[in-house]
Parts: structure tokens; sequence; C-alpha cells
């Protein structure tokens, strides 16, 4: 009886060194798939080899270099508190998760409700592409850090002959005037992204027009390399009919006129200090 008992530990044990003489990298990537939680080697043995290299300088600095390992990788809350099955369950391999939005949203805000246009790769919906679902060294779990995420996709060299890049030197971010995700106007841009060259009209003007407080400046206005009078996208008058109704107008005396008239010789199509935008000509 006993004999059978000890032959068992024996196999057991016998078993056991099996398993841990593989590879720990290979067999890292093999447990941590199906287990949950099983630290990486790579990471966990240069901190150990840090730790030790300092061990007789005492517990204080041993602590502050353990911090800082730490702190050095961002981690994705899911990846951090182990929840690896909540991601990885339907999708058991990584090519079957390259479209990973669905995925993304069942934590995360769908940029679909924020922005009226997508940026290409979220449209697509390869998160991935910019965010690391795991940990990264870089604010935001992005793969690549400031300008580098965008020119991995975006020719440095194409931008270069715009005339709006090649007025920037390297301390500009593209994130300065891009929104990553997706914008309410064409070009993803922010809601300031003009006001870095340009006047800023909120702060001029006491009545900001509408679609110019709203940041839609290039409702108005094309690209900086259109050849158009003033970069506009129409006609003044025709611009601004799209959204004020002719017949209205219409009614009133004052435009009468507007036919021949360009609507910009008496309203300021950005803003002005009356309610009417009307400028000097208008109020003479
Ligand atoms: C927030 C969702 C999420 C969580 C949580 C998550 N993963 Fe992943 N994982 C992904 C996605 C998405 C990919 C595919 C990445 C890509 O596009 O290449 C992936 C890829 C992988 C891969 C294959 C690619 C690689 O990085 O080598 C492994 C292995 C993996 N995950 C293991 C884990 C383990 C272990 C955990 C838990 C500690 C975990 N994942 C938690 C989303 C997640
Ligand atoms: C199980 C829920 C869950 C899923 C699924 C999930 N996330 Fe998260 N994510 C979180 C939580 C919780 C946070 C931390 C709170 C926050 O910032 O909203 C977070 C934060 C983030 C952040 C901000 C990190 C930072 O440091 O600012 C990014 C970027 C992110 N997630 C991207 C993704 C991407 C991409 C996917 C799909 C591959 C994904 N998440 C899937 C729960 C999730
Ligand atoms: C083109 C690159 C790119 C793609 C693709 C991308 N992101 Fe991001 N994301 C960023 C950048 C850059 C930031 C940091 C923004 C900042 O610092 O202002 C960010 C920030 C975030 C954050 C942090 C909170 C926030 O909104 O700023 C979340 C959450 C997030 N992204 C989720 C996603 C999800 C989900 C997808 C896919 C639907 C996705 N991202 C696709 C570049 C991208
Ligand atoms: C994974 C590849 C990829 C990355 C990374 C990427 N983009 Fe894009 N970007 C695209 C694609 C695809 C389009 C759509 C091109 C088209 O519609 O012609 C696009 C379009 C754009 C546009 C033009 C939108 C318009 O309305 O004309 C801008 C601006 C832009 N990206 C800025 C950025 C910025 C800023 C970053 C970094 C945060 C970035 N991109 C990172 C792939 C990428
Ligand atoms: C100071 C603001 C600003 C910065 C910084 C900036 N952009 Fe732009 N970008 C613009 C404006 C404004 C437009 C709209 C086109 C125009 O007016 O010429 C634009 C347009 C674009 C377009 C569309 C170009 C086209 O002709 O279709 C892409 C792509 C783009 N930017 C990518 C980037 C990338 C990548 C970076 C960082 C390396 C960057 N931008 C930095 C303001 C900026
Ligand atoms: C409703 C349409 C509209 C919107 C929105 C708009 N503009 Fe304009 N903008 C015009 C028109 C029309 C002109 C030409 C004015 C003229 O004929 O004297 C103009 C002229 C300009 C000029 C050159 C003349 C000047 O006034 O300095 C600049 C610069 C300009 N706009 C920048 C902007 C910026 C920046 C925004 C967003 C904050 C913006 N515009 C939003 C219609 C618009
Ligand atoms: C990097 C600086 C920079 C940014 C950012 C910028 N502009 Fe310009 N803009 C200029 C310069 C310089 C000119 C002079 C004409 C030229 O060289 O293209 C100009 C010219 C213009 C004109 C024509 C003025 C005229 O009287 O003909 C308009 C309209 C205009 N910009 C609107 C905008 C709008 C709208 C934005 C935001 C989408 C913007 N600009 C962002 C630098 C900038
Ligand atoms: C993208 C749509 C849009 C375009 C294009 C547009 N407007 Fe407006 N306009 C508005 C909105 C929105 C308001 C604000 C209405 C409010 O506050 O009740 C407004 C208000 C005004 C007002 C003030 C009247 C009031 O009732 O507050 C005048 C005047 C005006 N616009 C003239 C113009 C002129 C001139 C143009 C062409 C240069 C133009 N608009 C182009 C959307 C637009
Ligand atoms: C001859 C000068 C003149 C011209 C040209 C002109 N307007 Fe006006 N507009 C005014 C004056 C003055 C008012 C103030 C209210 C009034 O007297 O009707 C006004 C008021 C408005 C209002 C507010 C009306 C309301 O009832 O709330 C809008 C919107 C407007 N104009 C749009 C336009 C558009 C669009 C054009 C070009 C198609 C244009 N205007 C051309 C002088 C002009």
């Amino acid at each position: 009886m006993t004999k059978k008992i000890y032959n068992i530990v024996f196999k057991v044990l016998v078993c056991t060194i099996v398993m841990i003489s593989c590879s720990p990298k290979s067999s890292y990537h093999f447990k941590s798939f199906f287990f949950d939680g099983v630290p990486d080697p790579i990471n966990e043995n240069s901190i150990i080899a840090n730790i030790n290299s300092i061990d007789s300088t005492g517990f204080k600095k041993r602590d502050s270099i353990l911090e800082q390992a730490k702190s050095k990788e961002i981690y994705h809350p899911p990846f951090q508190e182990k929840k690896c099955k909540t991601c990885h369950q339907k999708y058991k391999r990584s090519e079957s998760m390259a479209n990973n939005k669905a995925l993304c949203y069942t934590c995360h805000d769908q940029f679909e409700y924020t922005y009226q246009t997508l940026h290409g790769p979220v449209d697509f919906g390869h998160c991935t592409q910019c965010h690391n679902p795991h940990k990264s060294k870089y604010e935001g779990l992005l793969t690549q850090n400031d300008n580098q995420l965008c020119l991995e996709c975006h020719d440095q060299s194409y931008l270069l002959q715009t005339s709006i890049h090649n007025r920037l030197d390297e301390t500009q971010q593209c994130l300065n005037c891009h929104n990553p995700h997706g914008a309410n106007t064409r070009f993803l841009l922010t809601q300031n992204s003009c006001f870095g060259c340009h006047d800023n009209y909120n702060s001029k003007f006491n009545n900001v027009h509408g679609p110019v407080a709203a940041g839609l400046c290039v409702n108005c206005h094309e690209d900086h390399n259109s050849k158009q009078p003033h970069l506009l996208t129409n006609t003044t008058n025709a611009l601004c009919l799209n959204c004020h109704n002719a017949q209205d107008l219409n009614k009133t005396s004052t435009h009468k006129e507007t036919n021949t008239k360009s609507c910009t010789t008496c309203h300021n199509p950005h803003g002005g200090s009356n309610h009417y935008l009307l400028n000097k000509t208008a109020l003479q």
C-alpha cells in the first residue's frame, strides 16, 4: 500500500520536473494564454537582476527600484486584473481579433456616437493599430510615441508638401490640431486648431457666428492648397444660403438686394459686436 503511494508521488514529481524544465520563454506564451496572470519572465528576470545588483545597498533603494520598474509600463486595467477571459474567450487567436472594435466597445464609449466622421483605422475597427490591449510604456497604451504614431501610416514627405505642415517645427504635436478618433469636421480637426496661426474669433468678437463658435471652419474653408479666394468652399452667398433660408430672408426689406450683393458687404462671416454680425457698411 505505502509502496503504491510512493510510486504515485514519484511519478508526480517526475512530471512536475519535466514541465518546469521546458524553456521559460516558450512555456510563458503557452501558460499565459490559458492561465490567468502568469508573470512575464523577461520583465520579472530583469527586475530581479536589478534588485540583486543593489541588494547590499539596503531595502529602501530596492523598493524604489521596484516602484520604478513598475511605473515604466502602463497597464490596461482588465489585463492587470488578469481578466484575460473577458477578451479572449470568444477569440482564441489574435488573427481573428484584428478587427477588435466590438470588443473594445463592450467597455468604452462608441466613437460613432461622438463624432460625425471617423478616422480611417477607427472606422475599420483597428483599435490595436494604435493601442496595445495589454500594456505599454507610452501613455494612453499607445503603440508608438508622439508624432511617430501618426507617421507610421502618414507619409511625412507628403505632409511636408502641404502648406500647413511645412510651417510646423518638431515641437508641434499632431494631436495639437487633430483628434485621433474622429471629429465633426473634415481633416479630424480639434476645436482650436486654426487659432495657433489665425485670430481667435472667440475672444475677438462679443457675438461669434454659430458655425464659427462650433469650430466648423472647414464647412466654409478649403485646405490651404486651394486656389479659391479666401480658400472658400463655395461662392459666399451660396455658402450662407446653405444654412439660412433665402425665402425667409427675402421677406425683410433689408435683404431685397441680396441677389446682387454679397452677404459679406453687410455681415462679418465670423462674428461681430452686435447680434446680427453687422459690419460698418451695414450700420451706416
Ligand atoms: C482588453 C482586452 C484584453 C485583455 C484583458 C487581454 N487581452 Fe490578450 N489580446 C487582446 C487583443 C485585442 C489581442 C490581439 C492584439 C493584436 O491585434 O495583435 C491580444 C493578443 C494576445 C496574445 C497574442 C499576441 C501577443 O501579444 O503575443 C496573447 C498571448 C494574449 N493576448 C494573452 C493575454 C493574457 C495572458 C491576458 C491576461 C493576463 C490577456 N491577453 C488579456 C486583448 C486582451
Ligand atoms: C473589460 C473592460 C474593458 C475592455 C474590453 C477594454 N477596456 Fe480599455 N479600459 C478599461 C478600463 C476599466 C480602463 C481604465 C478607465 C478608463 O480610462 O476608462 C481602460 C482604459 C483604456 C485606455 C486608456 C488608458 C490610459 O492610460 O489612458 C485605453 C487607450 C483603452 N482602455 C483602450 C482599449 C482598447 C483599444 C480595447 C480593445 C482592444 C479596450 N480598451 C478594451 C476597460 C476595458
Ligand atoms: C490612429 C491611432 C488610434 C486609433 C486607431 C485608436 N486610437 Fe484611441 N487613442 C489614440 C491616441 C493618440 C490617444 C490619446 C489621446 C490624447 O492623449 O489626447 C487615444 C486615447 C484613447 C482612449 C483614452 C481616452 C480618450 O478618449 O482619450 C481610449 C479609451 C481609446 N483611445 C480607445 C480607442 C478605441 C476603443 C479604439 C478603436 C475603436 C481606438 N482608441 C483607436 C489613438 C488611436
Ligand atoms: C493605421 C494607420 C493610420 C494611423 C496610425 C494614423 N492614420 Fe490617419 N488616416 C489613416 C487612413 C486609412 C485615413 C483615411 C484616408 C482617406 O480617407 O483617404 C486617414 C486619414 C487621416 C486624416 C484625414 C482625414 C480627412 O478627413 O481627410 C488625418 C487628418 C489623419 N488621418 C491624421 C492622423 C493623425 C493625427 C494620426 C496620429 C494620431 C494618424 N492619422 C494615424 C490611417 C492612419
Ligand atoms: C498646427 C495645426 C496642425 C498640426 C500640428 C498638424 N496638422 Fe495636419 N492638418 C492641419 C490642418 C489645418 C489641416 C487641413 C488642411 C489644410 O488646411 O491645409 C490638416 C490636414 C491634415 C491631413 C489631410 C491632408 C490632406 O491633404 O488630405 C493629414 C493626413 C494630416 N493633417 C496629418 C497630420 C499629422 C500626421 C500631423 C503630425 C505629424 C499633423 N497633421 C499635424 C493642421 C495641423
Ligand atoms: C460661415 C462660413 C465661415 C466659417 C464657418 C468660417 N469662415 Fe472664415 N471666412 C468666411 C468668408 C465668407 C470669408 C471671406 C470674407 C470676405 O469676403 O471679406 C472668410 C475669411 C477668412 C479669413 C481671411 C480674412 C480674415 O477675416 O482674416 C480667415 C483667416 C478665416 N476666414 C479664418 C477662419 C477660421 C479660422 C474659421 C473658424 C474658426 C473660419 N474662418 C470660419 C466664411 C467663414
Ligand atoms: C500653421 C499655421 C496655420 C494654421 C494652423 C492655419 N492657417 Fe490658415 N493660413 C496660414 C497662412 C500662413 C496663410 C496665408 C496664405 C498661405 O500661405 O496659404 C493662411 C491663409 C488662410 C486663409 C486665406 C486668407 C485670405 O485672406 O485669403 C484662410 C481662410 C485660412 N487660412 C483659414 C484657416 C482655417 C479655417 C484654419 C483651420 C482649419 C487655418 N487657416 C489654420 C497659416 C495657418
Ligand atoms: C453651417 C451653417 C451656417 C452657415 C454656412 C452660415 N450660417 Fe449664419 N448662422 C448659423 C447658425 C447656427 C446661427 C446661430 C443662430 C442662432 O443663434 O439662433 C447663425 C446666425 C447668423 C446670423 C445672426 C442672426 C441671428 O439670428 O442670430 C447672421 C446675420 C448670419 N448667421 C449670417 C450668415 C452669413 C452672412 C453667412 C455666410 C457668410 C452665414 N450666416 C453662413 C449657421 C450658419
Ligand atoms: C445691405 C446689407 C445686407 C446684406 C447684403 C445682407 N444682410 Fe442680412 N441683415 C442685414 C441687416 C441690417 C440685418 C438686421 C435685421 C434686419 O434689418 O432685417 C440682417 C439680418 C440678417 C439675419 C437675421 C435675420 C433674422 O430675422 O433673424 C440673417 C440670418 C441674415 N441677415 C443673413 C444674410 C444673408 C445669408 C445674406 C446674403 C444672402 C445677407 N444677410 C445679406 C443687412 C444685410
